[in-house]
């Protein structure tokens, strides 16, 4: 034993030598060393290049300035990285010009990757509904190796923005509105995107964004200032970022927003205190599209210049699109007023991204044509799009005429604007998608394959998204009357939820519930799928259809996942990642609020009510909610032990039956609630959950360890601590419905 550890050691200590030095001998540079190496030969002006970032001159994600000279800039080393520049024939056209400047130093290429780049992944909300970790890291591990091969070397994803107002648009791009799930998700993302490590061919550098609390904007309304207790940032809206961090995120991209009157482009206290403080960052900070310049309009910034200096100083390393950097930086720097110690860590940080990526010894090696090409149709990507667009879909609401039994149905009536639909399955942020829509599945095709030959399948489209004409009510209740069961599509266009897309009424646009009221006149049973990016309101028609099945926006495997739901080929289980709300005026609504001196308890409570006098208490569908074809019984709560102490754990165990008439899966949820604490605490927490497949019948024990960790919070010193005292546990299949029992954590 011994004589195998010690030849282990020795062929360790060789293969290390070996790597450390050159065929020469000499010793090799450490990336650290070469990055220093390039610093000390570059002027200031080469420095203040690489902290430029530009938009290509083919696509745009934000308002354009106009720029006469883009390639002569790259030529002359005064752009450090481009965004919307993909493919590699362009990509390799840029780099060459990168080339031409006078240190070489190859340009970086980013791109927002949101839910895919050729396969289009359900949005990442929808992703979330999946609570499925694995998939979601192989759906940020497919759009990686689908997107470098395009010469792209950097996604700006993952988004981990908490987002508790569905009239938010960009609802869509996160994982909801838990902190506990969100920094699973977030992880995953990163560990999808970078892969086996920076420097791989497939792997891209991961962005954590928007750094921070954008999702907070005051009313939903996209851009907007957010302002809130240092305390709740910590507690809610941080956690995903520093998983990020810890899951070695290459770089952050901060935000929009003010947070308590500093924009957070500018902000010390978010990137130099916390993220390259506090959390030892190594990667750098992008800005968000023009938000260095955008602190005028603030009223934080005079001009440009101070922009670009509070921007650099707060620790922003690179500008996206405003030119504050490159406009004003060097004479900044002449003029004392950013020192050069500043640049040189910016820079350093850039330039060790660019090693360690591989691209100063071979700047074209992302972008390959002919891996460009494979990344078409490829099989296993699909494979996997539709695995994770399965595991997306939420059942909403099902009195038994789901799944759809083939043999029983001699015509099946699809009817509503989303049947045939192919881009509106992909949503907002898949502008990648060539205008070649054969291979995106409309919810027809995926009926169609699924149905027996001797069904019928009839359409009528009934109406559009989102307009006022109801001519074609009177062909879809014909088809609806000459049909034996009617799957009525209804939801939003793609671009109904997105960046600068909130809304103030998040219900179904135009007359699609007119339609549905028309379809479920005639008497049939009606199934309706909602195709959206975001928690929507449509109370009419949940309390009127048999069954309800929430499809969000799936990408392009979209009608073929449905297909395996609707015909029970898939037993669904996904789960919301937000509470839907009964009505806007609900909003901002979540499961994890804080404990009020009068807790409502149920809706006639007169005086205790938290509420409304006009609304319920309750959310329409609360967080973590979706049903399955079977159910799910669970046992009362057992506890390895009622007390323990900080130095010991204790066990909380279930037992959960599928005691239904069908296989599947179930997403086993454990809250905990601090009854009494220093600061007031939520009424419930997420702290754990399971995703288990039981066959019908079968029964297993579930197993959560507690320990001090689990309980930490953050004080009024933002201290984060564990307090001694009672505790609530709850374990459900959703943060409503739950068993609950009670522990002592003692001194
Ligand atoms: C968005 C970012 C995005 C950037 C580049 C901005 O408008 O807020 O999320 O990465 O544009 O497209």
């Amino acid at each position: 034993m011994k004589k195998n550890l010690l030849l282990i050691v020795v062929l360790a200590q060789c293969l290390f030598v070996s790597a450390q030095k050159l065929p020469d001998g000499k010793a090799r540079k450490t990336i650290d060393q070469r990055v220093d190496s390039v610093l000390k030969l570059m002027s200031l002006e080469e420095k203040v290049g690489q902290m430029n970032q530009y938009n290509g001159p083919w696509a745009a994600t934000g308002p354009l300035t106009n720029d006469n000279d883009l390639l002569g800039q790259i030529k002359s080393g005064k752009v450090g990285s481009m965004l919307n520049v993909t493919g590699a024939v362009r990509t390799k056209e840029l780099q060459e010009l990168a080339l031409q400047s006078r240190l070489k130093i190859p340009l970086l290429f980013g791109q927002d990757v949101i839910h895919g780049y050729r396969t289009i992944f359900p949005i990442p909300l929808a992703e979330a509904a999946s609570w499925d970790i694995p998939a979601i890291e192989r759906s940020a591990r497919v759009a990686a190796t689908e997107v470098s091969a395009a010469g792209v070397h950097w996604s700006f994803a993952p988004m981990v923005d908490i987002a508790r107002d569905p009239r938010w648009g960009r609802v869509m791009e996160g994982a909801g509105e838990d902190p506990y799930l969100g920094s699973l998700i977030a992880k995953a993302r990163v560990k999808g995107f970078q892969g086996r490590g920076l420097g791989q061919t497939d792997a891209v550098m991961a962005c954590a964004k928007h750094f921070a609390a954008y999702g907070a904007a005051v009313g939903g309304r996209d851009y907007n200032s957010v302002d809130m207790s240092l305390r709740q940032l910590h507690e809610v809206y941080l956690p995903p970022f520093k998983a990020a961090a810890e899951a070695g995120v290459a770089t952050f991209m901060n935000s929009f927003n003010d947070l308590n009157g500093i924009p957070a482009t500018a902000s010390t206290y978010l990137q130099r205190d916390i993220l390259k403080g506090q959390w030892k960052f190594k990667g750098f900070v992008v800005s968000d599209w023009g938000s260095v310049g955008e602190m005028i309009n603030h009223g934080y910034a005079k001009d440009n210049a101070e922009a670009a200096m509070q921007a650099t100083n707060a620790g922003s390393d690179m500008d996206m699109e405003s030119r504050s950097n490159i406009q004003h930086l060097a004479k900044l720097v002449k003029d004392g007023k950013v020192k050069m110690a500043v640049i040189d860590d910016a820079v350093r940080r850039i330039l060790k991204k660019k090693f360690e990526m591989g691209l100063f010894d071979d700047p074209f090696k992302y972008s390959n044509e002919a891996r460009e090409k494979a990344q078409w149709n490829n099989t296993d990507h699909l494979a996997a799009a539709k695995d994770i667009a399965k595991k997306s879909i939420v059942l909403l609401k099902n009195n038994g005429v789901l799944p759809l039994v083939k043999e029983k149905y001699k015509s099946i009536g699809l009817v509503g604007p989303f049947v045939t639909a192919k881009s509106d399955n992909l949503g907002f942020w898949s502008y990648d998608w060539p205008d070649d829509s054969t291979r995106i599945v409309s919810v027809f095709e995926g009926v169609l394959r699924k149905k027996t030959p001797e069904t019928k399948l009839l359409y009528a489209k009934g109406c559009n998204i989102n307009d006022t004409s109801t001519a074609g009510f009177a062909e879809a209740i014909a088809i609806a009357n000459q049909s034996d069961i009617i799957i009525l599509t209804v939801g939003e266009a793609r671009d109904m939820t997105g960046e600068a897309k909130s809304r103030s009424s998040i219900r179904l646009p135009g007359v699609q519930e007119e339609l549905a009221k028309a379809i479920i006149a005639t008497g049939k049973p009606v199934v309706v799928l909602v195709s959206a990016g975001r928690p929507l309101v449509f109370n009419w028609i949940a309390d009127n259809v048999p069954a309800v099945v929430y499809t969000w926006w799936l990408g392009t495997q979209a009608g073929d996942a449905i297909g395996d739901v609707l015909f029970g080929e898939y037993n669904p289980s996904g789960k919301l990642p937000m509470s839907f709300p009964l009505t806007e005026g609900q909003i901002p609504i979540y499961y994890n609020y804080y404990s009020t001196g009068r807790p409502a308890t149920s809706d006639s409570d007169r005086f205790y009510r938290s509420a409304y006098t006009d609304l319920s208490l309750y959310p329409k569908y609360p967080f973590g909610y979706g049903l399955s074809y079977t159910q799910f019984e669970y046992s009362d709560i057992r506890l390895s032990q009622t007390q323990f102490k900080p130095n010991e754990k204790i066990d909380v165990i279930v037992s959960v039956r599928n005691a239904g008439n069908y296989d599947g899966e179930e997403v086993v949820q454990l809250y905990v609630r601090d009854v009494t604490g220093s600061v007031v605490r939520p009424v419930k927490e997420l702290k754990g959950f399971r995703k288990i497949f039981l066959q019908k019948g079968e029964t297993t024990e579930v197993r959560f360890t507690i320990g001090v960790d689990d309980l930490r919070f953050y004080n009024d010193k933002l201290q984060y601590i564990y307090e001694p005292g009672e505790f609530r546990v709850f374990i459900g299949g959703n943060s409503r419905d739950v068993k609950e029992a009670g522990f002592t954590l003692i001194k």
